[in-house]
C-alpha cells in the first residue's frame, strides 16, 4: 500500500527538499506551512501524487491538534512524520521580543511534541511508522546570542532519543537530524547570515538527502558534514562553559 508522509515547514529550505525526495520516491504527501500560495504551487507540481495541503501557523497553541484533526477528517493515515518547521533568532535573550521567542518555543518544541503525540498511537497500532525530527548542531551545547533557539533544539534531541528507547520493541523509528548552518531562508529569518557560523553554510539539498537516507534506514541521530560532526562530538568532552564561549564566538559577525 502507498505510504503517506506529513511534512511541516514544507514550503522552503529543508522541508521543500524533503518534499522533493519523498515525491520522487512516490510517497503521498500532507504538507503543512503558513504560505498557502506556495503550498498550492507545490500541490500542482505533484499532480501524479495524492497531495493534501494544510495552511497552519504552528506557533499558535492548539494548531497541531487542528492539523491532526484535519488529517483525520480527510481519512488519511500518516506513515511517516517529518517535524521540520522551525526558526531561530539572533540576539541577547533580554533584548529580543519575548513574543517572538515564545512563538519559537511553540513551533520548535510544542508543535513537534504534539504532532508526535497525536500521530504515534496509530503507528503503534499498526506497528509501523517513521518519525524525523529536525534538531540542529545547536542541540549539543548552550548557545549565547541564540539562547532560546539552542535550548529548543536540545529539547528536540533529548525528546527524540528518549522516544527511540521507548519504541525499541516496535517497528517505529525516530531519527533526529542535526544540521549545521545550511543555505535556506533560516539565515535571513534568524538574522545570522553575517555571522561566523554561517560562513561555511552547507547546501540544503545535500543536507536533506543525508537526512532522508538516514531516516529511511531508521538511524538514531544524524549530524550533517564532517566539520559539524567534529564540533558536536567535541562538545561532549569540553566543559559546557567553554562550549558556550565558542558558540558565542561563532554567533558574532564574520
Ligand atoms: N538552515 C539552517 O542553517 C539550519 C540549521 C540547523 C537546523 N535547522 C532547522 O531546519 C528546520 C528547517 O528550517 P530551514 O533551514 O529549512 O528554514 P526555512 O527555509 O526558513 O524553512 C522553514 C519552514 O518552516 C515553515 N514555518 C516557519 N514558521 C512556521 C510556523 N509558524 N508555522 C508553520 N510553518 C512554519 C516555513 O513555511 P511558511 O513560511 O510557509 O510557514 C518554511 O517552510 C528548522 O527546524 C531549523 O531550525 C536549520
Amino acid at each position: 500500500m502507498k505510504k503517506t508522509v506529513l511534512i511541516t515547514g514544507a514550503t522552503s529550505g529543508l522541508g521543500y527538499e524533503f518534499v522533493k525526495l519523498f515525491a520522487n520516491d512516490g510517497y503521498d504527501l500532507v504538507l503543512v506551512a503558513r504560505n498557502t500560495q506556495k503550498l498550492e504551487e507545490i500541490k500542482l507540481t505533484y499532480s501524479n501524487l495524492n497531495v493534501s495541503i494544510i495552511s497552519k501557523d504552528l506557533s499558535v497553541p492548539g494548531s497541531a491538534k487542528e492539523v491532526f484533526e484535519e488529517v483525520e477528517s480527510l481519512g488519511i493515515e500518516i506513515d511517516f512524520l517529518v517535524n521540520n518547521a522551525g526558526f531561530g533568532l539572533l540576539g541577547k535573550f533580554d533584548e529580543l521580543d519575548i513574543n517572538k521567542q515564545l512563538n519559537m518555543v511553540h513551533l520548535n518544541v510544542m508543535a513537534l511534541t504534539e504532532l508526535t503525540y497525536y500521530f504515534l498511537p496509530k503507528m503503534k497500532k499498526k506497528n509501523f511508522g517513521k518519525i524525523l525530527n529536525v534538531a540542529s548542531t545547536a542541540a549539543f551545547q548552550p548557545g549565547p546570542l541564540m539562547a532560546v533557539y539552542y535550548a529548543t533544539k536540545a529539547f528536540v534531541l533529548s525528546f527524540s532519543e528518549a522516544l527511540v528507547e521507548e519504541l525499541s520493541e516496535t517497528n517505529i523509528t525516530v531519527t533526529t537530524l542535526c544540521p549545521g548552518a545550511t543555505k535556506t531562508n533560516f539565515g535571513s529569518v534568524a538574522n545570522v547570515e553575517d555571522t561566523k557560523m554561517f560562513s561555511q553554510a552547507m547546501n540544503s539539498s545535500n543536507v536533506a538527502k543525508t537526512g532522508y537516507l538516514s531516516f529511511m534506514k531508521g538511524e538514531r541521530v544524524v549530524i550533517t558534514g564532517t566539520f559539524n560532526k567534529i564540533g558536536a562530538y567535541s562538545a561532549k568532552f569540553l566543559p559546557r562553559s567553554l562550549s558556550a564561549k565558542i558558540a558565542k564566538y561563532v554567533a558574532g559577525e564574520k
